[in-house]
């Protein structure tokens, strides 16, 4: 097999946040097929890089009172614990927000306005008179065209579901400062994404096999051909001061808008990586400019399905017309959701805090091994469902693929001096061996599949390959009884001869598992190539036709056997995902999911808005804006019913009619104040929109509000009388 070189990089996250599950499963992904390509013995460059540029990232730095250098160097100095965390070993990790960036930005556009495609129009937008600034669509709100429901968004009416433009907003606002917004015009750049030459080209590319799955390559077909109001249009690639971004060279106050230098960020990290001299220690001696421009070189991308659109079209055609390289492959990738069918996507990530995973102290390589068996070379989400994660862990790798080690380990020790009996072919005593039969063989037969599953992206056809073939190890093991055979060494002349075949068998079944394993686990695979004294294991350790002389030699000596891995347990399951037995405190339900506990298994009890974090006790509260606060659905709901919960000391459940929204289950902390019976019919106010928890008592939907403070007591709050179940609160 020729040696393939390997350009490969995930998408940039945002530096205004941490990493959340969305991301760590990408990396994952990525990783997977990278520790693979490498073991098979390619040149791989994997690389990333936080991406920093962007009104939100500005406007967060402002409103924390730092730069947006210091933000993003705030966030970039956190991403070590999650990527060491999980085992996700990028070769480089840069920032959009660097020379090597502005550099290649400001090339590719100046390539691109050679070649005709750049063009300047004056547009006419929103501006934010107090802020000093054009406003883009997700800064302005205002009351809906149609319906006069006030605080909605510029594009639709979450109310009344309309559809409209932000001009069309009635009494329209900036969300950032409240001043009624102006129209205001102004020149910006576009790229002629439209001219025929990049219609042509990007139809070529599309069509071209293997870029794109074949459902990305019709999704963007599907854009690229779009006529009307689907027609492609030219792409705005400019944004006014105060922006934070790159320059456009000769246009001052202009700058590029971030999704033109994000991926430009890619080769950034890349050229970054080849100029600190780290491509070098890969055995890589050609420049950037050379690696990049070499006809071998394959760059790979792994994305999200959000962001196809900018990395089937925008990306290869910037590429082409400014005469770099372009894409080899867009991998794309659905979302995780949680049990409850939330999005953990990158945007909405909630819900499992990969930084919680890890400070309750979870093994990473499960997390890894779950994703892995969960993903598929489509585009479909997948699912974390907490009962599946531990049954597949507990019983994959520790009932399957560890027991093989646990079982024969002590056998290999006791009976065979810690060495390898030689592995012999055919019958013994009329028995058919091991070697023949089994395990090994059926370990032997699938390597050429597994291998292809890995290259194809199908970790979950590969991993349910692996464990059919240590389920078939464990089979024979089953059907040999070492045990048994131990026991009538001394009486029968054949049972250490058999008891060393089995033994033989099975270890070299184990070797090759852990061979296939290693991409996804690669920790486990360095305990088991520890036992199995083997050094590292490369894929071409497990190239067929087997020598099973060499694959394992007769004689040779194993290391010292030690657990390799503990089973999920049940009690991390619910740290994790902040299942509480009980809350500590008044009100309860649904923890914020932005807020991860730093530390510890305990959760942080979310209490309710009165008490906890921010507001009582004299401290002030951090100041928010009206976006913030808006974010929160506040509703008059009506207490239908209230029942106790058994074996629960402060939680009664509420059943909530919340009008439109329907009813909702919430259990809150108010047993010491309140009879049931005396709630029932009462009106109060609850936060709609948390995210559903799951609890031991089952779903909490909400939260109601409660007061308390320093002095006993607890009060929940109740509207005027005239308020009706689903009015909003604000
Ligand atoms: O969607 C996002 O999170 C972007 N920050 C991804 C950028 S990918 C690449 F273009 F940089
Ligand atoms: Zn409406």
């Amino acid at each position: 097999m020729s040696k393939r070189r390997i350009f490969a990089t995930t998408a940039l996250p945002y530096a205004n946040g941490s990493f959340h599950i969305g991301h760590i499963m990408e990396y994952i992904q990525a990783d997977i097929w990278v520790r693979f390509q490498r073991m098979q013995g390619h040149e791989v460059h994997f690389v990333c890089a936080d991406d920093a540029h962007g009104a939100p990232i500005m406007l967060k730095a402002e409103s924390e009172g730092i730069t947006p250098e210091q933000l993003v160097g705030r966030i970039a100095a956190e991403r070590k614990k999650y990527l060491d965390g999980f085992h996700i070993e990028f070769d480089n990790w840069h920032s959009t927000h660097s020379p090597e960036n502005t550099e290649l930005s400001q090339d590719i556009y100046s390539k691109l306005k050679a070649a005709g495609l750049i063009y300047t129009k004056s547009i006419e937008q929103f501006y934010d008179p107090v802020k000093q600034m054009f406003l883009a669509d997700r800064y302005i709100k205002g009351e809906c065209p149609k319906c006069s429901a006030r605080d909605q968004y510029g594009d639709a009416c979450e109310v009344c579901g309309a559809v409209y433009a932000p001009t069309d907003l009635k009494n329209p606002y900036s969300t950032l400062s409240g001043a009624q917004p102006v129209m205001k015009s102004s020149e910006h750049y576009f790229f002629k994404l439209s001219d025929a030459r990049c219609v042509e080209f990007l139809k070529t590319w599309l069509d071209e096999a293997g870029h794109l799955q074949p459902q990305v390559a019709n999704k963007a077909r599907e854009w690229l051909t779009g006529e009307g109001d689907k027609a492609l249009g030219d792409w705005d690639i400019s944004r006014d001061a105060p922006y934070f971004g790159i320059p456009i060279p000769d246009a001052p106050g202009k700058y590029f808008y971030v999704w033109l230098d994000a991926p430009v960020g890619y080769l950034a990290s890349l050229k970054n990586y080849f100029d600190s001299g780290k491509a070098k220690a890969r055995g890589e001696t050609r420049s950037f400019k050379e690696f990049l421009s070499a006809d071998d070189t394959e760059q790979i991308h792994f994305i999200g399905k959000d962001i196809i659109y900018f990395h089937t079209l925008f990306w290869p055609a910037m590429l082409k017309f400014a005469g770099y390289k372009v894409p080899d492959s867009v991998n794309v990738h659905g979302f995780i959701n949680t049990a409850s069918g939330e999005k953990m996507s990158k945007s909405r990530g909630t819900g499992l805090s990969p930084l919680r995973y890890l400070d309750v102290g979870m093994n990473p390589e499960w997390l890894r091994y779950y994703i892995a068996a969960k993903l598929n070379a489509s585009v479909e989400d997948i699912d974390f469902n907490p009962d599946d994660f531990m049954a597949r862990v507990n019983s994959d790798l520790i009932g399957k693929y560890v027991n093989i080690a646990s079982r024969i380990a002590p056998f290999l020790a006791k009976y065979f001096d810690n060495r390898m009996p030689g592995i012999r072919m055919g019958t013994l005593s009329g028995i058919p061996l091991p070697a023949d039969t089994g395990g090994i063989a059926v370990a032997v037969a699938s390597a050429k599949t597994i291998r292809g599953h890995f290259d194809e992206r199908e970790f979950g056809k590969a991993s349910r390959a692996i464990m059919e073939a240590a389920d078939a190890i464990n089979k024979e093991i089953d059907g040999f009884k070492p045990w048994a055979l131990a026991k009538e060494i001394g009486s029968n002349p054949a049972a250490k001869e058999q008891l060393g075949q089995i033994c033989a068998s099975s270890i070299a079944g184990f070797k090759f598992l852990t061979i296939f394993l290693k991409p996804i686990l690669p920790e486990l695979a360095e305990a088991a190539e520890r036992y199995l004294n083997s050094g590292t294991l490369t894929w071409n350790d497990a190239d067929l036709p087997l020598d099973v002389e060499k694959f394992l030699p007769s004689g040779h000596q194993f290391g010292t056997f030690s657990p390799l891995m503990s089973r999920v347990e049940e009690k991390q399951l619910d740290a994790l995902l902040e299942i509480e037995k009980e809350p500590a405190k008044v009100t309860t339900s649904t923890p914020h999911p932005a807020t991860p506990a730093k530390s510890g298994v305990t959760p942080p009890s979310l209490s309710s808005p009165i008490k906890g974090e921010g507001v009582s006790s004299g401290a002030d509260a951090p100041t928010i804006s009206i976006d913030d606060f808006n974010k929160i659905d506040l509703r008059v709901a009506k207490i239908t019913m209230a029942e106790q919960v058994e074996g629960a000391d402060k939680l009664l459940k509420l059943t909530l009619d919340v009008g439109a929204l329907g009813t909702k289950q919430v259990f809150a902390g108010i047993k010491s104040a309140y009879d049931p019976a005396t709630l029932v019919g009462r009106m109060t106010v609850m936060v709609a929109n948390l995210a559903p928890r799951k609890m031991k008592f089952g779903m909490s939907e909400g939260m109601v509000l409660a007061a308390s403070g320093d002095t006993p007591g607890l009060f929940i709050l109740s509207p005027d009388s005239g308020a009706q179940p689903g009015m909003k609160v604000k």
